[in-house]
């Protein structure tokens, strides 16, 4: 048997600004999905969702998968096995960590001899197919690992806080918001564009805190981020509610994370109040979920991982 794992990913910067060529700070965290995947007689799916087999609906990333490494080798029996602790749906990237790492246990199964830059290529075709429409950069940061500034694809160092994320556990679709966005530009092109604009400035702007890791800095522009998201229209109330919360309780700073509307906020924190400020997310009606960022994008696991 041979297992994967693959990360999810947070925005520090950027969302909905990337989608207009300005750019973004992303990194991934420590928060993994796991593919387990043997030989075995038949095509066999198993997830929290169900066992199936090649299965467009209930498992479309990874039916991708193995028709993508079908072209490749020749696959006519395999079990997969899928354990996740990025929460699905939420802005973390839960999609592009079971696309990436597939790929990656297939790869390694059927000795394909895929590089990781083949794989995040794969991950991104199979997300366009799944969603109609993605952007490459969840499959490129699963698949890379550590902190990227976007659409550069430069690496920037690691940042050594503990980040708080709060999910209000409240459904996002990117599409639609990333359209609400579109439909607010077009209303008044020279106030949004201006915003987006401001947003990507803040990016390259921070991109010289996060070499020398002044979390303090990086949390005040990250907070003023937070604001120009409110202003773009892809706030809502739960998310300041935990915004607030997080704040308050001694976060360097917190924001949303990705599309908006629902999903996650994050929170930079120190080693001293993460549990507190986990808890005042959980007071407000979210999940607090405390985790750090991490340089390993997709890898093998140890045999009895
Ligand atoms: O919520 P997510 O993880 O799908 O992030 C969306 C980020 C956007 O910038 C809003 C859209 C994109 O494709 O980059």
């Amino acid at each position: 048997m041979i297992t994967c794992s693959a990360p999810g990913k947070i925005y520090l910067f950027g969302e909905h600004a990337v989608v207009y060529g300005e750019s973004a700070i992303c990194c991934a965290v420590e928060l993994r999905t796991k593919v387990h995947v043997e030989k075995s007689n038949d095509i066999l799916i198993e997830s929290t969702l169900g066992t199936t087999g090649i299965d467009y609906e209930i498992h479309p990333y990874v039916s991708y998968a193995i028709e993508k490494m079908q072209r490749l080798t020749d696959i006519t029996g395999v079990r997969i096995r899928i354990e996740s602790e990025i929460p699905v749906g939420s802005g973390l990237g839960s999609s592009a960590a079971v696309t990436v790492a597939s790929i990656q246990a297939l790869n390694h199964l059927y000795e394909c001899g895929l590089s990781l830059e083949d794989i995040a290529r794969t991950g991104h075709e199979i997300e366009k197919m799944v969603q109609g429409n993605a952007s490459p950069t969840d499959t490129y940061v699963s698949t890379m690992g550590g902190v990227v500034m976007i659409p550069q694809r430069k690496q920037l160092p690691l940042l050594k806080c503990p980040i708080v994320i709060g999910n209000t556990n409240q459904f996002s679709s990117t599409k639609e918001l990333v359209g609400n966005v579109a439909n607010l530009r077009s209303e008044f092109p020279t106030i949004i564009e201006s915003i987006l604009f401001n947003i990507g400035q803040m990016s390259m702007i921070a991109e010289k805190f996060v070499h020398e890791g002044d979390y303090m800095t990086i949390g005040k522009l990250m907070n003023v981020n937070q604001g120009l998201l409110d202003a773009i229209g892809v706030g809502s109330a739960e998310l300041s509610s935990l915004v607030y919360a997080a704040r308050n309780s001694g976060a360097i700073c917190a924001k949303i994370t990705g599309a908006g509307g629902g999903g996650c906020i994050i929170s930079l924190a120190d080693d001293n109040t993460a549990m507190t400020i986990a808890k005042a997310i959980e007071d407000a009606g979210g999940e607090a979920i405390i985790t750090k960022n991490t340089e390993e994008g997709v890898r093998l696991e140890p045999l009895n991982g």
